[in-house]
């Protein structure tokens, strides 16, 4: 049940009801804070004039025509003509009943639609970086929530694993193998193989020739070229989902889509863009000039599908790949997680491709960027000698760390349960602390902060959750059939009732804005509000009656069944001791 929804309709009919005209806006929110109602409704202002009355009238009058009896208790006007709206506890209770009766919370799927997510998308020519760890994580959280809310989700791998840097690296893999290497050892370390590459490339008689005429064998098809090529990707793609699997990311061999799945239809695409006008030449290449992208001297921008020589470009690439996504997948949304420095090229794509009948318009494509994952200096975060950081390296150090703080707590845990748990918590605060920023921003990457157990981070919520579990434990009841009548007395009883039916609202953001963090920002709240509710409300102390502790019980599971479902969405796993 979406209270937001039903809450909304109701107030929209009343104020029509009350002559208000079609399209007049229905601000509902959230209250956020305590003795200002559950939610509120601040329609009345705006029409003041339209009305000639005065906003609390208003606001009384709507008091009066909207038909809330069952599901609210009191709708009181204050300040200038806010509607304070307190759901009846009762209403509530029947509603959590429901929702801790079934496996999806009574969550109902949204109208289905084929949503291609675009992200992870490392370039396999180099060692995956924190740019693609941020693609990766949000990108598989939103991709897990839409599946959840029943969407068609088809992911692909855009990896970056054609173009003409493979000529060096080809010919530098062609000497190695010819010297008896064999390739998994020649490209363990994909850095240091690119970096010598390169040396020869800038340095070594005849090598830069050599490199060349492999990118012309690699565009031709060359076989032997391609068996090279083929070793190398395969090599690369191994490291990234190494990556993946200590990540706990969703992405399989099978969702790889790289741009050089889209080599044989470039032609065709930079021909059908020409025919339709969109794309001239200009001094030999084949450019589309943006009007609506000019700039301060009117001068349009120059947007290049195919440059002089006759190579193909990263942007002819993304016109293959929508015509494929939109016309053979039949997407109806397109998102793609890229940092914002690509927030230009993608604007340029989408204009582009609707110009050219590749985006219908019924299909929407959007860009979702992330800004940068800064070190403590607030500067591109590096090693401490200013390389690149390794993900597989910075994974086995969260693990590590996280070891250190789970072995210095009490518990009676085995070592191998804590090796488990520490597992967990080491990447589910990696994940989370970049997860539960707005992704628009840049955000500092903080050991301490992430792996600390109060505040907004994963341990806390994990925490939360196996709190939950020892419980049930202490209070020697089966939880899978506990059955009790939840009564909703206490205020903070009410509170976290209100916050337990606000899941889906929250994860019907995620899905629409593609933000993740408006998951993590639900969570943590439920997971505060759980806590005063437990110090609030005991339940395992001397003299709770039965049906109290039962009631408080049942709140307390569907508390951990949401921590838990929430949680699995953005890809943190949850576990019963800690
Ligand atoms: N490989 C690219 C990069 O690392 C990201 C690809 C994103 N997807 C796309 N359709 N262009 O920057």
């Amino acid at each position: 049940m979406n209270l937001h929804t039903l809450l909304l309709a109701k107030f929209q009919a009343a104020l029509t009801a009350i002559g208000a005209p079609e399209g007049t806006p229905a601000p509902l929110s959230r209250s956020t804070r305590v003795g200002f109602g559950h939610y509120q409704f601040n329609g009345a202002m705006a029409l003041t004039k339209l009305l000639k009355q005065n906003p609390r009238d208003i606001a009384q009058k709507i008091v009066d025509v909207v038909e809330l009896d069952d599901e609210v208790e009191k709708l009181e006007v204050a300040g200038p003509g806010f509607i304070n709206i307190y759901i009846k506890p009762q209403w509530l209770a029947q509603q959590l009943q429901v929702a801790n009766a079934d496996s999806r919370l009574a969550i109902k799927t949204e109208k289905q639609q084929t949503v291609v997510v675009d992200y992870s998308a490392p370039n396999l020519a180099k060692e995956m970086h924190v740019g693609h760890l941020r693609s990766t994580i949000i990108g598989d959280s939103v991709a897990k929530t839409l599946e959840f809310l029943g969407h068609k989700v088809i992911r692909q791998n855009h990896m970056g694993d054609w173009g003409t840097q493979f000529g060096m690296l080809l010919a530098h893999l062609n000497d190695k193998l010819a010297a008896n290497e064999i390739a998994e050892t020649a490209l363990s370390d994909l850095e240091d193989f690119y970096r010598a590459a390169k040396v020869r490339f800038d340095n070594e008689d005849g090598f830069a020739d050599r490199a060349r005429d492999y990118v012309v064998k690699l565009q031709s098809g060359d076989a032997q070229c391609m068996q090279l090529w083929q070793n190398f990707i395969d090599v690369s793609i191994a490291h990234s989902e190494e990556v993946y699997e200590k990540l706990n990311v969703s992405l399989k061999r099978s969702d790889v889509m790289g741009e050089s799945a889209y080599n044989h239809d470039l032609a065709a695409t930079v021909a059908e863009l020409k025919t339709a006008g969109i794309v001239v030449e200009s001094q030999g290449a084949q450019v589309a000039f943006l009007q609506e992208m000019a700039d301060k001297e009117g001068n349009p921008a120059a947007y290049i599908v195919q440059k002089s020589g006759g190579g193909y470009l990263y942007a002819t690439t993304d016109q293959a790949a929508i015509r494929y996504r939109n016309g053979v997948l039949g997407a109806d949304r397109t998102l793609i997680f890229t940092d914002v420095r690509q927030a230009l090229h993608f604007k340029q794509t989408g204009i582009v491709a609707r110009k050219a009948g590749f985006i219908k318009a019924d299909q929407s494509y959007e860009h979702c960027p992330f800004g940068m994952m800064l070190g403590s200096d607030g500067k591109p975060f590096k090693t401490r000698t200013g390389g690149t950081v390794k993900l597989a390296e910075l994974l086995e150090e969260a693990i590590e760390r996280a070891a250190i703080l789970i072995n210095k707590r009490e518990s009676d845990l085995s070592a191998q349960e804590r090796k488990i748990i520490a597992d967990k918590v080491g990447i589910g605060a990696v994940k989370y602390a970049d997860l539960s920023k707005n992704r628009t921003t840049d955000y500092i990457f903080n050991w301490d902060t992430m792996l600390s157990f109060e505040g907004n981070t994963a341990p806390y919520l994990q925490y939360a959750y196996a709190r939950v579990q020892s419980i049930f434990r202490k209070a020697d009841v089966d939880d899978v059939n506990l059955q009790a009548d939840i009564q909703l007395e206490e205020v903070q009883e009410q509170l976290l009732a209100v916050k337990l039916m606000q899941y889906v609202e929250a994860i019907k953001q995620v899905s629409s804005e593609a933000t993740p963090h408006v998951l993590c920002t639900y969570i943590y709240e439920l997971a505060s509000l759980f806590m005063s509710f437990y110090e609030a409300c005991p339940i395992l102390k001397e003299g709770i009656d039965e049906q109290t502790k039962n009631s408080r019980l049942m709140l307390a599971q569907l508390t951990a069944k949401t921590l838990q479902s929430g949680l699995d969405l953005l890809g943190i796993e949850t576990m019963e001791k800690m």
